[in-house]
């Protein structure tokens, strides 16, 4: 089962280039879109750490984002680029993330990643590699694999709500990305 994970506000960029995905593929799989649920920040207190059964003493939205991780082998998160890193609410998701990293629930499973921003691929060309340098790093700890996909421009403010409309082959780059995935 392939989960999608959506890491922006708005239902623009990253939802339509995971829904596409999504439409491509099993329909079992499952999209979240992280603005949607309630997502509170991680603690500190490292209850996680000690306690083996629970993954996180709070109680939100986490809970659907780890019972699907579980069963899930490979993640497709998706994000904008907002001041020069991966959405704060991603980020939040990912800190939540800590009791998969005191106990290995993500072990071997497929972690993907594809970036939108406005500025080009080239203008973006270090801040990509920074974002793939953070998940090369967590999927080291994590043990996850780590697979960055593709970065799409999403251009000016013109073709800003629709990145179909600042890459031409758009079609043939949702194609390619699904054969990644499936590889
Ligand atoms: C607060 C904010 C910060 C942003 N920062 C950047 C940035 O640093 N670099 C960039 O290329 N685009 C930046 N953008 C543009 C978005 O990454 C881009 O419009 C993206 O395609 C939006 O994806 P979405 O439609 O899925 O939300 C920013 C947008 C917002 C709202």
């Amino acid at each position: 089962m392939k989960l999608y994970i959506c890491g922006s506000n708005r239902n623009k960029n990253c939802y339509k280039v995971l829904n596409d995905l999504k439409l491509l593929d099993n329909k079992n799989d499952k999209l979240i879109t992280l603005s949607r649920k309630n997502i509170k920040y991680c603690l500190g207190c490292s209850a996680c750490i000690k306690n083996l059964d629970k993954y996180c003493v709070q109680k939100d939205d986490m809970q659907e984002i780890y019972d699907n991780m579980i069963i899930a082998d490979k993640i497709i998160i998706a994000s904008p680029v907002y001041m020069n890193h991966i959405t704060g609410i991603l980020k939040n998701m990912i800190d939540r993330l800590n009791p998969f990293s005191c106990h290995g629930n993500l072990k071997g499973k497929k972690v993907y990643l594809i970036l939108t921003g406005q500025m080009s691929e080239k203008d973006n060309e270090e801040i990509i590699e920074d974002i793939k340098k953070y998940f090369n790093g967590i999927s080291e700890f994590m043990e996850f694999e780590f697979k960055f996909i593709k970065y799409l421009s999403s251009g000016d403010v013109e073709s800003i709500d629709d990145i179909s409309k600042c890459n031409k082959n758009y079609e043939k780059i949702v194609e390619e990305m699904k054969n990644i995935i499936n590889e």
